[in-house]
């Protein structure tokens, strides 16, 4: 994974199988920064205390009402761009 900070917002990039996502950074729980966890198949493990997000879709593991805002990520020859909108 990769913490980036772009324009002041939080983001951790996730690498999967070749596949590049990218969600919030920063976890809901206490903020916790997301990219210094593990990444575990699709989920990202908060550092902090283990909370669990899917860097596809955002969803916190067991709680459906907790969902990561995604951003889009494109490849530009050796630049990775993220669209923080
Ligand atoms: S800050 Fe992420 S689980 Fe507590």
């Amino acid at each position: 994974m990769l913490d980036v900070t772009l324009d002041g917002v939080r983001i951790a990039v996730c690498n999967v199988e070749g596949r590049l996502h990218a969600i919030d950074g920063l976890c809901p729980h206490r903020e916790g920064p997301l990219a210094q966890g593990a990444l575990h198949g699709t989920m990202v493990v908060c550092p902090w205390h283990a909370w669990e997000f899917d860097c596809v879709t955002g969803q916190h593991d067991y709680n459906p009402k907790i969902v990561q805002r995604k951003f889009p990520v494109a490849i530009d020859g050796g630049d990775v761009l993220v669209d923080i909108g």
